[in-house]
């Protein structure tokens, strides 16, 4: 609510315009000096003063000074029946944003003062937007490089523990250049849903999608030999832990949608919620090939790294039960494409 002073040692005159605000139901203090004043002000911050300028003791201008001294965005309005015109372009000068004459008929009030304290209150409005404006941007702002930071934490961990797993040394890293391979063959393919932001989500997401894996005990995941049921259930926890782990990520949803995803099959068998087709998101199919892929490709505590030739009959075995065919497809025409420059650097891994 706006809240007003009004500073006057005429008490008819304060009674008036208390009376006239108070009708209008804005909250009204009164003055009847200049110390007095300034201990209102003090203590209440009021958004608007009207303020009388000849007053014994302190006069309106020292007043209006001290005001402005202690806070700027209080506005003045400056009361006179005298004023010459020295007085008031001295009050100008000093900050006040307007003045009104006494004495006052109601019909100058209802007219002219109200005109006056709409115009204040209109430009507080606007500040007020304008400053939430610059507050929003600098929001955004911050909250960019904290996602960046935080990207870039994230990534330290993700890397940190593959170093913890001797099996997954870079498992991410060539996840990632996988998808990459796949995401722009399927947008060769004219597939509408891969924009730049679809890659770069991609990007992300391929990196950190096994960070889930930092709750997994070494044990289990350096284990040797094959996994009992008990433990087979704690790998099976990661998908919802790197889900839990990225939500302060920009754009959370999106990631976390495809991290969570990344183990389900379109059939319906997978995991953790045994999602099935296109209810899976399409950076999720694309990483459970890639991720499977550099599973079969790589060395593990219980068996020998498959060749890619094999990989590759095992994922066209599997089309339309664990993977989208289209991505698979997509995979085998790109790994195909051996001199594509732009995959120069994921084709240097592959072959
Ligand atoms: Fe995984
Ligand atoms: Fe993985």
């Amino acid at each position: 609510m706006l809240e007003i002073l009004i500073v006057d040692d005429e008490q008819e005159i304060s009674g008036a315009l208390k009376d006239f605000f108070t009708a209008k139901s804005y909250k009204v203090l009164v003055a009847n000096n200049g110390e007095e004043a300034l201990n209102t002000v003090r203590k209440h911050r009021p958004h608007l003063v009207f303020l009388d300028i000849r007053m014994p003791k302190m006069d309106g201008l020292s007043v209006l000074r001290n005001i402005r001294e202690l806070d700027k965005s209080i506005k003045v309005i400056m009361v006179t029946a005298f004023g010459t015109r020295e007085i008031v372009n001295e009050a100008m000068r000093l900050g006040a944003v307007d003045f009104i004459r006494k004495p006052f008929t109601l019909e100058y009030l209802e007219h002219d003062v109200m005109e006056k304290v709409n115009v204040q209150l209109f430009e507080d409005l606007r500040n007020e937007i304008d400053g939430k404006d610059e507050l929003i941007d600098q929001l955004q702002k911050l909250n960019k490089r904290v996602s960046r930071n935080f990207y870039q934490t994230m990534l330290s961990l993700a890397t940190a523990l593959e170093g913890r797993d001797q099996y997954t040394h870079g498992h991410s890293e060539r996840v990632d250049l996988y998808s990459k391979l796949i995401a722009e063959e399927l947008k060769d393919k004219k597939t509408t849903a891969i924009t730049n932001k679809f890659l770069d989500d991609l990007h992300i997401e391929s990196r950190l999608h096994d960070i889930g894996k930092i709750a997994v005990p070494d044990g289990i995941l350096n284990k040797p030999n094959r996994l009992t049921n008990e433990e087979f259930n704690e790998i099976r926890r990661h998908p919802g832990e790197s889900a839990r782990i990225l939500a302060p990520l920009e754009g959370i949803k999106d990631h976390i949608d495809v991290v969570y995803s990344h183990h389900e099959r379109v059939d319906g068998t997978g995991y953790p919620e045994r999602k099935t087709k296109e209810s899976i998101p399409l950076r999720a199919r694309i990483i459970a090939v890639a991720d499977a892929f550099d599973a079969m490709t790589s060395d593990r505590p219980y068996r020998k790294a498959m060749t890619r030739k094999a990989a590759f009959t095992e994922l066209e075995k599997n089309k339309d039960k664990q993977f989208d065919a289209t991505v698979v497809d997509a995979f085998f025409n790109a790994y195909n494409k051996k001199k594509d420059k732009s995959n120069k650097e994921a084709m240097e891994l592959i072959l």
